[in-house]
């Protein structure tokens, strides 16, 4: 328990910009710094941290609140973790009020996990300096690798001794429990004997971006192939390796200087490009690159160059990271190294500065690289050509900036000699698949009803009475002309059962929501207007509210002006109260475009029912060979007509009764 005073005394000391800083890349404006919010993806800063004031703000996501808060938020620290984070980085002293054995015993997990991490740490390091066996064994082969002393103080590397359980029993001495022994991984148990997971392997610790070790890899010092080159940490509550990347707290800072992140596959390629001088460099380490390690290099650069081997599993692995780099909007160039080497080994063959001029001399676009690779291939058969486009299409149409795209799409078209409408109507079309695909799960993830059957074209514009009672869509055009940028934010889960915060723009999704069930609208200046935002949101822009307003159809033009000066077709309350209620939807946003969509196809739903009951009642009165099959058939429509009506009917309230 820490003393009231020690509280004071660490929020009178604590400078959030500091703190915060360590986390994230902040630049001076006016009396703020501002900088890219880190608890929501963004590529216009709109985080800001107030010095004198001591807290912080975001205006994309709304987070917000002092020092502790972030750290609890950003660091997932319990309360008092995130004081005790702080006593120590300023160096003072925490006054504790002896814990009672129940508090002992309800320490945080996470916090106990991190104590023994720490302890495994020291203890592995001063093995390696300091027993004979770890200086024999250990040392000399960091040393015969050529690893400086500098470098391997710096990543605080070790040695575990061959011995079945030194450290399990240094560890239990010192008071560390069996139970964290064993979800740490650093033990296992054998006949209900512990021993060391790591014996007689060298130590890699792993960072976190505070600098605090949450996990070990582990290499073997043998050329024994049966057993595994390198053995790492299991997940546990402080190591999720999907989050981790290796040497993130060392290369955060030269990342942010120098802009780039060099990634790299191995812990010995971090650390010999170091040596060499190139700090910014992190390594996926053994698992397959994934968005959270990308997330975390982008709180520093949105630049990404790929280092991998020239065979065939490090190419694939360097196609692979090319689309999920760029899917998360950064930039990536990619080196390979020749046939045989790796950084680590390359850095050892070469001096520094030779190391470096190759790293600057022989990054490559992922075009280039791409198209080299597959040309390769293909030489030049048409039909491989055209698989090739097909590919980069495929690259291209995942990166999310329709600027980065038409740069992308001239420079490939350019390259392989084909027309950039081609490659783009290919490039659009695949997004357009991929975001009807999104937006139906994105609605499925709230529980709500996704599709409505598909109407029969017979339906269509001048049907009567479809002019008068356009109710629904035109509520449906009124949001996306007024919040069309605006976005929504859905939370689904992941392949890996976290939560994960989608946004998406109103104009976007209910274009996509309409189209993917190849719904229309009927009333046609809704339809003209409707079709213009998903010819635009289709290329990622938004119509200007101008062109409809001055649209040559008079309809559209007059719809148009109604709707954007209408708060509400529903709502009479012109007037001083028109500011108000807007400033109420826009926050309120999402529950009414759902609530939009239902009424919509609720609408459509009833139309379905009503033309069903027609076609019944007509084969009724026919007598024709086959009328009874048609008959059964249409009776089975209806009735799945029905209980879709119920299903949308229950969503509308729920989204209107909330
Ligand atoms: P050195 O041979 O010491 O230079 O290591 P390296 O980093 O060059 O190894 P390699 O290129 O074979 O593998 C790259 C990374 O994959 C390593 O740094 C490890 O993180 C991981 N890795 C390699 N072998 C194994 C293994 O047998 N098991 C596991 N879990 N990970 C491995
Ligand atoms: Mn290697």
């Amino acid at each position: 328990m820490i003393s009231p005073e020690t509280i004071e005394k660490i929020m009178d000391t604590a400078r959030i910009e500091e703190v915060i800083g360590e986390f994230v890349t902040l630049k001076k404006r006016g009396v703020n710094l501002i900088g890219l919010c880190p608890f929501h993806n963004e590529k216009t800063p709109s985080f800001s941290v107030s010095a004198p004031k001591g807290i912080f703000k975001c205006f994309g996501c709304g987070k917000g609140g002092n020092v502790v808060n972030f750290l609890m938020e950003h660091e997932h620290y319990t309360y008092p973790e995130a004081l005790r984070y702080l006593a120590q980085k300023y160096s003072i002293e925490i006054e504790e009020e002896k814990p009672t054995p129940e508090q002992q015993k309800a320490m945080d997990e996470k916090e106990s996990l991190f104590n023994l991490s720490a302890f495994a740490q020291k203890y592995f390091e001063q093995q390696l300096h300091e027993s004979e066996e770890g200086k024999s064994v250990g040392l000399t082969y960091l040393k015969e690798r050529g690893f400086s002393t500098g470098q391997i103080k710096k990543f605080g590397l070790g040695y575990c001794p061959g011995k079945w359980d030194d450290f399990t029993q240094k560890a239990l001495k010192q008071g560390y429990k069996k139970e964290y022994l064993i979800k740490s991984s650093l033990s296992k148990t054998k006949d209900h004997l512990l021993y060391d997971s790591f014996r007689g392997r060298i130590i890699f610790p792993i960072h976190n971006l505070s600098g605090r070790v949450l996990g070990f890899g582990a290499r073997i010092l043998t050329n024994d192939k049966k057993r595994p080159k390198y053995i790492n940490s299991a997940e546990s509550e402080i190591y999720h390796k999907s989050k981790a990347l290796y040497g993130i707290y060392f290369a955060k800072s030269p990342m942010a200087s120098a802009d780039n992140c060099y990634l790299v596959e191995g812990y010995t390629d971090v650390i010999s490009l170091h040596q060499a001088g190139v700090e910014n460099v992190v390594a996926s380490s053994g698992t397959a690159l994934g968005p959270d390690q990308i997330k975390l290099i982008r709180r520093y650069t949105s630049n990404v160059t790929l280092l991998f081997d020239s065979d065939p599993a490090g190419i694939k692995a360097a196609f692979r990271g090319i689309d999920m780099i760029l899917e998360e909007g950064l930039n990536v160039r990619i080196v390979l190294f020749p046939e045989g080497e790796d950084p680590d080994s390359y850095a050892r063959k070469y001096r520094p500065a030779e190391v470096r001029e190759y790293l600057d001399s022989q990054a490559k676009d992922f075009i280039s690289f791409k198209t080299g690779m597959l040309a390769r291939e293909s030489k030049n058969d048409p039909i491989k050509k055209a698989g090739i486009i097909k590919e980069i299409a495929r690259t291209i149409s995942l990166m999310p900036e329709p600027i980065a795209r038409t740069i992308y799409v001239q420079k490939c078209s350019e390259m392989m000699k084909i027309g950039e409408n081609l490659l783009m109507g290919e490039i659009n079309k695949i997004r357009r698949q991929k975001r009807q695909r999104k937006s139906s799960q994105l609605i499925q993830h709230e529980k709500g009803p996704v599709s409505v059957p598909p109407q029969d074209q017979m339906h269509g514009e001048g049907r009567p009475g479809v002019e008068e009672n356009a109710s629904q869509e035109k509520e449906l055009i009124r949001l996306m002309l007024h919040y069309g940028g605006h976005e929504i934010v859905f939370e689904v889960e992941n392949e890996n059962k976290h939560t994960e915060k989608v946004n998406i723009r109103v104009a976007d999704f209910i274009v996509q929501d309409i189209e993917s069930d190849n719904l229309e609208l009927e009333n046609s200046q809704c339809q003209k207007i409707f079709r213009e935002f998903s010819a635009q949101v289709n290329n990622d822009k938004l119509p200007d509210n101008k062109f409809f307003t001055s649209h040559e159809d008079s309809g559209v033009r007059k719809l148009a002006v109604d709707l954007l000066s209408e708060p509400h077709t529903l709502s009479k309350n012109w007037g001083h109260r028109h500011k108000i209620y807007i400033k109420e939807e826009e926050e309120d946003l999402k529950p009414r475009v759902l609530q939009a969509i239902y009424a919509f196809k609720l609408k459509k739903l009833e139309q379905m029912i009503a033309e069903n009951r027609r076609e019944i009642k007509e084969l009724g009165d026919k007598e024709e060979p086959g009328a009874e099959s048609r008959l059964l058939e249409l009776i089975a429509t209806g009735r799945d007509l029905l209980s879709k009506r119920s299903l949308f009917a229950a969503a509308l309230n729920r989204v209107v009764t909330r």
